[in-house]
């Protein structure tokens, strides 16, 4: 579970870029998060993760207060930034070897799932090579195993569709979908509201800094809201 209560983040000073946000993303559910661009999807994701701290207000990722357990609430997470161009002078298989001693991953467990996580994202035969001579859609995909390695109950998913062809994406939103079904929490962020719809239990529209609305793809229907599509659009035009 994700709590974020009355957060609140201004860059230099200036721009409210969230603003006095409380949202709970429960556990056992996809929960996607919407929004227009600048509107605080990645700054929310960046104040969850612990990279940038909040102003004021509280966040707490599966119990863990990122101020006063910092460390409890980022072993908690499994965090896919929004840019996979890192790390880039590294092989895949370093990169994840990388990531799994940072986490502390066994040798035994990080092989399986290495294996496993390869095999579904075929990226078996790939992670020989420098991340730097592969596509987008590939580094995406090996930022995603690396995050997603020792097994974190909380995923945290920046626009992870992007660049990923169908059998990858396929597979993600079924990961996401069983990562879910065992009671853990999945919070994404995306521009493409057809997968929102499709792939989501619950979501939260943002705008301008402050959270539209937040609640479940159905009860957004029983609301006289035809798709999520005309909602959004609604919401976001007066934010
Ligand atoms: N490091 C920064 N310094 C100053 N302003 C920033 C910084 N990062 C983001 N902002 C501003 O904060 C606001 C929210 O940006 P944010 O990146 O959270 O939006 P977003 O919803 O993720 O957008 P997108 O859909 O384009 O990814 C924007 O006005 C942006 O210009
Ligand atoms: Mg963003």
């Amino acid at each position: 579970m994700i709590e974020i209560v009355n957060v609140s983040k201004t860059y230099g000073g200036r721009l409210k870029a969230v603003d006095d946000i409380s949202l709970t993303v429960e556990s056992g559910c996809i929960y996607g998060f919407l929004g227009p661009n600048g509107a605080g999807k990645t700054t929310t994701i960046k104040l969850v993760t612990g990279i940038i701290q909040p102003d004021c207000g509280t966040i707490r990722v599966d119990g863990h207060d990122t101020k006063t357990d910092a460390l409890g609430a980022k072993l908690s997470i499994g965090f896919v930034p929004d840019d996979p161009n890192i790390f880039l002078r590294l092989k895949g298989i370093e990169y994840l070897a990388f990531m799994a001693d940072i986490y502390g991953v066994s040798s035994a467990a990080r092989k399986k799932v290495i294996g496993e996580m390869a095999e579904r994202f075929e990226m078996t035969s790939a992670l020989g090579d420098k991340i730097q001579s592969y596509s987008h859609g590939m580094r995406q995909k090996i930022v995603i195993m690396g995050a997603l390695q020792h097994q974190p109950k909380v995923w945290i998913l920046d626009e992870p569709m992007t660049g990923l062809d169908p059998k990858s994406a396929y597979e993600l939103k079924t990961m996401m979908r069983e990562h879910a079904d065992k009671g853990n929490t999945v919070f994404f962020s995306t521009h493409v509201l057809e997968v929102a719809e499709k792939v989501c239990d619950k979501v939260a529209v943002i705008g301008a800094g402050r959270i539209l609305y937040a609640g479940g793809i159905e009860d957004m229907k029983k609301s006289g809201h035809a798709s999520l599509e005309k909602m959004f659009l609604e919401m976001t035009q007066n934010a």
